[in-house]
């Protein structure tokens, strides 16, 4: 924590990251890409084919790593899945540790629970990182003795520690949190402990080796350190990464450190933000820290309006800003938020003259047959060679997406006949149980008359118009 900065940041939020991975991506592992050359593997990392747009998202990648060039736009453009979303997530797998990847979805920014402009400041402001550097006072060394002195009724803990490295011997005293903390760690005399002084944050390094008579008591897992020699307070640099919106979270004081893993954060106000800003600037100046440029993703573009378009215009040409990928399937189609004007892939012209685009193509049998298998070893579906066949003759004539939901309902009705591999006839069948697009359709043109309608109205009756009259 940098309580010493006057602002309080988070090291652990880390690992909520991932959360929003979705499972229909799940096999994919990163962008397939041979490093050395910047040259897309044919089928690697699972990813298969789109060669070009893989490659464009490594170069991407590179200058995110370099971590140098912030606020430009990125427009992946291609029909429906394509791997758009796929090689997104690609990017998402392969950017370092530490550096934030924001997925947003377009709809996402219609909440009712903040503004658009405050659901979008926030996604930036996610996708930045701070690396802040700090030192820490830690207490270094081996306990030689815990003493806890409960009250009668178990209120009020007091305590004493003792603590020594090779060359010194101190008794500290223990309040409650310390008594918990030691406890909650199972600290023994024996241990080789760190105390950071700011948190209270206990951490244990091993046992001493002085102790190691106790092996057989201890287990074969107990790793065995040196008792600490020199002064028993020393001063620790530690590195850790944190958002601009989670720095933003916890100093807001109406919502703090629970609403980051509530997620529950509402609108922060304007104020806060400014003050963060300057803080990091700081920071910046004084070499405590380093900003990180994430990657922003925001999936099906062409659904966020006007506003929205002109806020992220603005907001690329901020210090602060991160590379921001979207993606949209749409050709000529009208700008949300307009009354009439249409525009390619849903942009604004102003806001399409400021972005690249890279486009995704439609696959070829081949690739969608490698897809779809990528796709059932990853859900563990075992399919027959003609099974598959068939899965990849129907991803290429309706949707590769169908063709992959197909897996899984294919394996339900093998299941049900208690068969390990996927037959031909199971998948038949799961074509016959669900539709793709065009079969439904068809179906509803067939049906028209008898589905409710835009205005509403839906005939009744099973005749046409003369039943109604009987
Ligand atoms: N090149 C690819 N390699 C492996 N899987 C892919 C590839 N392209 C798409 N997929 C998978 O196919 C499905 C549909 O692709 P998706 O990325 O959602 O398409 P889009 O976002 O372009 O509509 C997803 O499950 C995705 O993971
Ligand atoms: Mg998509």
């Amino acid at each position: 924590m940098a309580a010493n900065l006057g602002i309080q940041t988070v090291g652990e939020a880390k690992e909520l990251r991932g959360l929003n991975l979705i499972a229909a991506h799940s096999h994919i592992r990163g962008l397939g890409i041979d490093i050395e050359r910047l040259e897309p593997r044919a089928s690697s990392q699972g990813l298969v084919g789109q060669l070009k747009a893989r490659k464009a998202a490594a170069v991407i990648l590179q200058m995110v790593k370099e971590g140098k060039i912030a606020g430009r736009a990125v427009l992946m453009a291609g029909p429906p899945s394509t791997g758009k979303t796929a090689i997104a997530m690609g990017i998402a797998q392969s950017l370092g540790q530490d550096v934030p990847f924001t997925m947003l979805a377009s709809s996402e920014i219609y909440s009712l629970e903040m503004s658009k402009t405050e659901a979008l400041t926030q996604a930036f402001r996610k996708s930045i990182g701070v690396r802040i550097k700090e030192e820490s006072e830690m207490i270094e060394g081996e306990v030689v003795e815990i003493q806890i002195d409960r009250s009668v009724t178990g209120a009020n803990k007091q305590g004493k520690l003792t603590m020594k490295t090779t060359d010194m011997e101190t008794i500290y005293d223990l309040g409650g949190k310390m008594i918990d903390g030691l406890s909650k760690e199972k600290v023994m005399a024996g241990d080789v402990i760190s105390i950071d002084k700011s948190t209270g944050k206990i951490t244990k390094l091993g046992r001493s080796y002085t102790r190691s008579r106790d092996y057989d008591a201890m287990g074969a897992d107990t790793k065995f350190v040196q008792c600490p020699d020199g002064e028993l307070q020393k001063r620790k640099e530690v590195v850790h990464t944190v958002s601009l919106h989670e720095i933003d979270v916890i100093n807001s004081r109406t919502q703090g450190f629970l609403a980051l893993f509530s997620g529950d954060t509402g609108e922060i106000r304007a104020e806060v933000r400014d003050q963060i800003n300057t803080k990091v600037a700081e920071w910046r100046e004084e070499g405590k820290a380093e900003i990180v440029p994430g990657v922003l993703f925001i999936d099906e573009v062409h659904m966020l309006d006007i506003e929205c378009f002109a806020y992220i215009n603005r907001a690329l040409e901020d210090e602060l800003a991160p590379i921001v990928i979207m993606a949209s399937n749409r050709a000529d189609t009208r700008i949300r938020g307009t009354d009439r004007q249409r525009s390619v892939h849903g942009l604004p012209v102003d806001f399409l003259d400021r972005v690249v685009i890279v486009p995704t193509y439609p696959y070829n049998q081949e690739e969608i047959g490698q897809i779809i298998s990528i796709r059932a070893q990853e859900e563990e579906v075992e399919l027959s060679a003609d099974a598959l066949a068939l899965l990849t003759k129907i991803g290429k004539e309706t949707s590769l997406r169908y063709g992959s939901h197909l897996i899984t309902t294919s394996n339900l009705i093998a299941a049900k006949r208690k068969a390990n591999v996927v037959a031909i006839q199971d998948v038949q069948k799961a074509y016959t149980l669900f539709y793709d697009q065009a079969r439904s359709v068809k179906f509803l043109q067939e049906y028209e008359s008898k589905m409710i309608g835009d205005d509403g109205a839906a005939e009744m009756g099973l005749g046409g118009p003369d039943a109604m009259e009987m």
